[in-house]
């Protein structure tokens, strides 16, 4: 058997810690499917002395995790501290300067610094592996990168983030609410450090960037995605989702459209019967149209220490195998830079929550606004007088529109909540069929 790949972890957290336990607990097997030991040699995390439910006795301690690229030993640099800046990136540049390959989870850093990240790489003639970074414990980045190779992508989307969906999904089902929801998932090691990230659709952004990458040969392009998160979500809403035949999902959609290449993150009213509906909890799912396989739909745990692990543990056997291909299926040079298609431009259709003060013509009003953009009503629900009325006495009204464009949409909003019939802003969120 060849020798034992010399492996570095910075970052003992939730994910670290589990790598550490899946590379000891499952050591022979390892080896024997990667044809050579895996050997963890060098550690780092803030703090040495925290009990983290592993042994460390037997690695070298550096309190430095950019020592951990620089020790001579280590020959893969394992990075799960995450950060879009800071100490991450300077150990996985200082790492990939001297030839290391580097496994992350971190998303955020590709989002911001990939291209740059992937051309040092080459530049070393290494890679950066990041299984870990999108959709948890699903192997999509391979399935984009290596399995579905031979295929024009037109549309990647899904539910990329495990925390979103654990408190949408207990919120529906028992009628927490979203501070309850939100410390589960914090507890059960799903959430980002910043738990803002998670809620405020950031790192579902994160992810979709890095999958739209892969999937249209483009650079990651992470400013360019419309983002919005779950925190402006109300049981109303859920209330009326289920009344109306939908869920509500926090998606993220990456799409070729003739305006160049979609990519968006919002709450999303989806049919009830539907797959995406049905993925519940921490569960995550991508579905990826492509020509000429169809659609393919995967689904497993999004978030936690084992499912993130899992990742890792996989990039790190394939670096022992020497199975390293371009960081992001090509090399830097023949990446495009991607068109941005506006949001403003956006089509489809529209679920609007309005607060409709009770007085004799409101209604008209609503339907004038939409009727001078030619948006074309598919139903409306009002509720009687009795209903989640609100101090002023107003009473919810919701339209569900046919398709038609976000600009249309924002612009009949605005001249609504102009007209002095509304109690408080309007609630838009969109429908994918
Ligand atoms: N905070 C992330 C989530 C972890 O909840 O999905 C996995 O990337």
């Amino acid at each position: 058997m060849a020798g034992a790949l010399k492996v570095g972890i910075a970052g003992l957290g939730t994910v670290g810690a589990a790598t550490i336990q899946i590379l000891n607990n499952a050591s022979a097997e390892l080896a024997a499917r990667a044809g050579r030991p895996i050997e963890i040699v060098a550690v780092s995390a803030r703090s040495k002395g925290k009990d983290r439910g592993v042994d460390l006795s037997g690695y070298r301690w550096h309190d430095n995790p950019v020592d951990v690229a620089k020790d001579p030993e280590v020959e893969l640099v394992v990075e799960v501290m995450g950060g879009a800046s800071g100490t991450a990136k300077d150990l996985i540049e200082a790492a990939l300067a001297l030839g290391k390959p580097v496994v992350t989870a971190n998303k955020a850093l590709l989002a911001a610094h990939g291209p740059a990240l992937a051309a040092l790489a080459e530049a070393h003639n290494t890679a950066i592996a990041f299984e870990a970074a999108a959709a948890g414990g699903i192997p999509v980045i391979k399935a984009l990168r290596e399995a579905l190779v031979g295929n024009k992508v037109r549309r990647v989307s899904g539910i990329l983030n495990g925390t979103c969906n654990y408190i949408l999904s207990r919120m529906e089902a028992e009628g927490l609410d979203f501070a309850q929801c939100l410390k589960a998932a914090q507890d059960l090691g799903y959430a980002e450090a910043d738990p803002t990230f998670d809620v405020e659709g950031y790192d579902t952004a994160h992810k979709l960037a890095i999958l739209s990458s892969l999937a249209f040969g483009t650079e990651v392009d992470g400013d360019a995605v419309y983002v919005e998160g779950i925190t402006g979500v109300t049981p109303l809403d859920l209330e009326m989702a289920e009344e109306l035949g939908f869920r509500i999902k926090l998606l993220g959609v990456a799409e070729r459209t003739e305006q160049g290449i979609e990519q968006r993150v919002h709450p999303t009213m989806v049919p009830r019967s539907g797959q995406l509906a049905n993925v519940m909890g921490v569960t995550n799912a991508v579905a990826i149209e492509a020509e000429p396989v169809g659609t393919v739909t995967l689904v497993g745990p999004g978030a936690g220490g084992g499912a993130t692990a899992s990742a890792v543990v996989g990039d790190i056997v394939d670096v022992a195998r020497g199975n390293l291909v371009a960081t992001f299926g090509r090399p830097s040079g023949d990446m495009a830079k991607p068109v941005r298609a506006p949001m403003q431009r956006h089509e489809g259709g529209y679920y609007i929550r309005l607060s409709v003060l009770d007085k004799p013509g409101a209604a008209a009003i609503i339907a004038t606004r939409m009727a001078e953009r030619g948006i074309s009503l598919e139903s409306i629900l009002q509720k009687g007088r009795d209903h989640r009325r609100t101090p002023n006495g107003a009473v919810p009204v919701i339209l569900i529109t046919y398709a038609t464009t976000e600009l249309l949409i924002r612009n009949a909003v605005a001249a609504i909540a102009e007209d002095g019939v509304l109690d408080g802003a309007p609630q838009v969120i969109r429908i994918e069929r």
